[in-house]
């Protein structure tokens, strides 16, 4: 055998299907050889006792992005990335963020410049459609998928991003013609909006109140309606954040009906729940996010989702905000509950949380945890085999995972730079402590090994998961099957 540059010794290595005990061969970068007693490596890292899983891929992040709240994110690709590699997590798949008026390939643009210099891990881009001009939907937004930007988000709610039942349909169109991957914000908008104003003008400017004014039928009713519109045009369709009880049934049920319909969920829908909202003053503005927190019910019912694999990606939704004039509370120190920026951060808490009370508490299995956390969204986004799994063949993205080691969360620990953690004082077992992109060591035993820059752009592939069924929803006449003659 021709020598291996690194190998990874005595670990237990886990994929989303198997757990094996062998070495792990690294050359040029790749995984070359998956097997015991691998002849002596240029170097050797010794995995015993460790548990050697797939790099995370978070692939729901919002970094260095300019929110529509009219705040820049506190994490740029330097810290975003720094931060999501030192929890284990080796690609990240952020958003290029279109605001309306703006052409989506100028803004494409801008979050390479924005990325370049400064990423340690490897990359891709979901883009956000907010204006779905002609002339976006038409050229710009075509040309970018085939270029690998195959994937892209729709609000269904916020004043400035969100796009009507037939934009909607539109960019579905444009996702099935194409093969991209459409994910969706799903909370109903004009819900939100009254009951945002009753509370206001009954007085009720606090944090709490922004989980009132975003009921769980709202998330329901809009992941019902999205899934609908989804099978009129007949494309898949991930819901991204999911956390009420309505919208898992809806995907449950979707899926039960043979639809590629995808479900997405993150840490703060299993650890937090609205009373954190309902902290002190303005404490609970650190907690507001889009869909909220809810309560125990909603909690296991996630978890419920988690095991039975109604959810096929676990991502952070990292958007970090300040709580400060810069962040939280740009529109001043008392603002009402619609004016704090949406979001909370957990880029670097992710999987620990997750392997900590899903693996060590008994609800998910190791193999599940890595399908969870990167193998289903490589594959969702066009990234496997790549990126997602320890296979011959993928890149040596590899994080090597103390099981035992039990670590007390601070805001001080993490690299953010957010400055507050909403999981802070909570104790997690099992910590990656050796993390590996494309075989180099990015972060050891707490300490970064690799410059701002070395992190590479990945062009993504259209989603095998993204194909359309083939079908006809079932009111149309297939006889006549004028469904699939309107569609693109
Ligand atoms: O509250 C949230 N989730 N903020 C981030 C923006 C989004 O909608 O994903
Ligand atoms: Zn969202
Ligand atoms: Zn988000």
């Amino acid at each position: 055998m021709e020598s291996l540059d690194l190998v990874v010794r005595n670990g237990t290595v886990v994929s989303a299907s198997d757990t094996m005990a062998c070495d792990v061969g690294v050359r040029d970068g790749r995984i070359v050889a998956l097997a015991q007693d691998l002849p002596r490596g240029k170097r050797e890292i010794d995995a015993s006792e460790r548990l050697v899983l797939p790099g995370g891929i978070d692939s729901h992040c919002h970094i260095e992005q300019h929110s529509s709240f009219g705040v820049m994110c506190a994490d740029d690709f330097r810290s975003g990335t720094i931060s999501a590699a030192f929890g284990g997590t080796t690609t990240i798949i952020p958003f290029a963020a279109q605001h309306r008026g703006q052409s989506l390939r100028e803004v494409v643009e801008d979050y390479h410049a924005r990325a370049t210099p400064k990423a340690v891990t490897d990359y891709a881009f979901h883009l956000i459609i907010s204006d779905p001009t002609e002339q976006v939907l038409g050229q710009e937004l075509p040309a970018l998928i085939r270029d690998g930007y195959t994937s892209f988000k729709v609000y269904m709610t916020y004043d400035l991003l969100r796009l009507d039942d037939y934009q909607m349909l539109d960019v579905l169109d444009v996702a099935r013609r194409e093969q991209a991957m459409v994910m969706v914000h799903a909370e109903n908008h004009d819900v939100i909006r009254w009951f945002s104003r009753r509370l206001l003008d009954r007085g009720h400017r606090l944090p709490r109140y922004h989980a009132v004014s975003h009921p769980r039928i709202a998330e329901g009713e809009a992941t019902g309606r999205a899934i609908n519109l989804a099978e009129l045009i007949d494309v898949p369709l991930l819901i991204v954040h999911v956390s009420a009880e309505e919208a898992i049934d809806a995907i449950r049920d979707a899926r039960r009906r043979g639809l590629r319909i995808y479900g997405e969920t993150c840490p703060q829908y299993l650890f937090l729940t609205a009373k954190d909202l309902d902290r002190d003053g303005m404490e609970g503005a650190k907690y507001c996010c889009s869909p909220p927190p809810r309560d125990e019910a909603a909690q296991e019912a996630v978890w419920r989702g988690l095991e039975d694999g109604t959810f096929e990606v676990f991502s952070s939704d990292h958007a970090p905000y300040r709580f400060d004039e810069s962040g939280k509370l740009a529109k001043g120190p008392n603002a009402a509950f619609k004016d704090i920026a949406n979001g909370v951060p957990g880029i670097e808490l992710r999987l620990p949380l997750l392997f900590s009370e899903g693996v060590g508490g008994g609800r998910i299995d190791l193999n599940r945890f890595v399908a969870l956390t990167a193998t289903n969204a490589a594959r969702l986004y066009g990234l496997y085999p790549r990126k997602g799994s320890i296979m011959v063949g993928a890149d040596a993205d590899i994080a090597i995972w103390n099981p035992e080691r039990e670590v007390e969360v601070s805001a001080d620990m993490l690299h953010d730079n957010v400055g507050y953690t909403p999981y802070e004082g909570r104790t997690v077992r099992g910590w990656p402590e050796t993390v590996l992109i494309r075989g180099r060591t990015v972060i050891d035993d707490g300490n970064l090994e690799v410059e701002p820059g070395s992190g590479e752009f990945l062009p993504c592939a259209p989603p095998e998961r993204a194909r359309p069924l083939g079908r006809t929803a079932p009111e149309i006449d297939p006889a006549r099957n004028w469904h699939a003659d309107l569609r693109g």
